[in-house]
């Protein structure tokens, strides 16, 4: 993906792919010197140049609303593409990940009719409705276009909403998403759970995206303990303040994690992007 060209004293050259971020990062180590951190592009090189390690692990995340989140990097992954009162379907993702069947994650899932990963259940659903779907189960680990998907659990329920009844959507879902050598912990609507443990031991996420609206999933006491048991440097919270049942201040859940742990909590609004940088 990317490729660097220019030794000893000559230019230094990143370049990238088309499709990848303008923003690749790189460390350019200088004698006895500090790190500095340079973007994709030409470079004077720095007279005691003495190596150049590349941070090709980089990703843009965008929080869309609730629970939708958008994933920038070699491809575009759109996780839950639902906001209340407007649309996703801008974003054009190459590929969709679905934690469950509720509507307020559903959302635009069969209109879209992207590459789809969801639970076995939802999947078969799906491509009765036209959406070339990816089933997997809980636990499991699949490669789509360069892009991993492992299928954590999630405490709660996971009845496919539809007009009429319904029908069985198997169980709800997390996902630890690889992409771009960054990892994302999104844990979908779940309570907590300790296993959320080995979540952090097994994929040591970067991000985890957390639910803090209370109610349907966590509130923030919880989140603040998931946000431990993850460990993940950057804690972002979703799922809170869509509805007037969920709304929750998260000033106190940043407050808290940040005053008694090294991780950062940021509070995105809606339609707000971060660069991640892999640890
Ligand atoms: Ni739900
Ligand atoms: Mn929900």
């Amino acid at each position: 993906m990317v490729c660097v060209t220019g030794s000893g004293n000559q230019p230094l050259i990143l370049s990238c792919q088309p499709n990848a971020p303008s923003t690749v990062m790189a460390d350019v180590s200088l004698l006895g010197g500090p790190y500095h951190q340079v973007r994709a592009g030409t470079f004077a090189l720095p007279e005691k140049f003495h190596s150049l390690t590349l941070i090709s692990a980089y990703m843009q995340l965008t929080w869309l609303g609730h629970s939708c989140v958008l994933l920038s990097g070699t491809k575009k992954v759109l996780i839950d593409p639902f906001i209340e009162g407007g649309s996703v379907a801008y974003t054009n993702p190459d590929i969709v990940a679905l934690t469950h069947g509720h509507a307020d994650h559903m959302g635009e899932t069969v209109v879209l009719k992207k590459t789809t990963i969801a639970i076995n259940e939802i999947a078969k659903y799906l491509k009765t409705k036209g959406v070339p779907a990816e089933g997997m189960n809980l636990g499991g680990t699949i490669s789509v276009d360069g892009v991993s998907f492992t299928m954590t659990p999630a405490l709660h329920s996971a009845w496919i909403e539809e007009a009429g009844i319904g029908c069985n959507g198997g169980a709800a879902a997390g996902f630890v998403i690889g992409m771009d050598g960054v990892t994302v912990y999104h844990a979908g609507d779940t309570a907590l759970f300790s296993d959320m443990k080995l979540i952090g031991e097994l994929y040591r996420p970067d991000v985890a995206l957390l639910p803090i609206g209370g109610r349907f999933t966590m509130g923030i006491a919880e989140a603040m303990m998931a946000a431990n048991f993850v460990g993940a440097k950057t804690v972002i919270p979703i799922h809170y303040n869509t509805w007037e049942k969920i709304t929750v201040d998260p000033a106190p859940f940043k407050e808290a994690i940040e005053r008694t742990t090294d991780l950062k909590v940021n509070i995105l609004a809606p339609g707000e992007s971060v660069e991640i940088l892999a640890k």
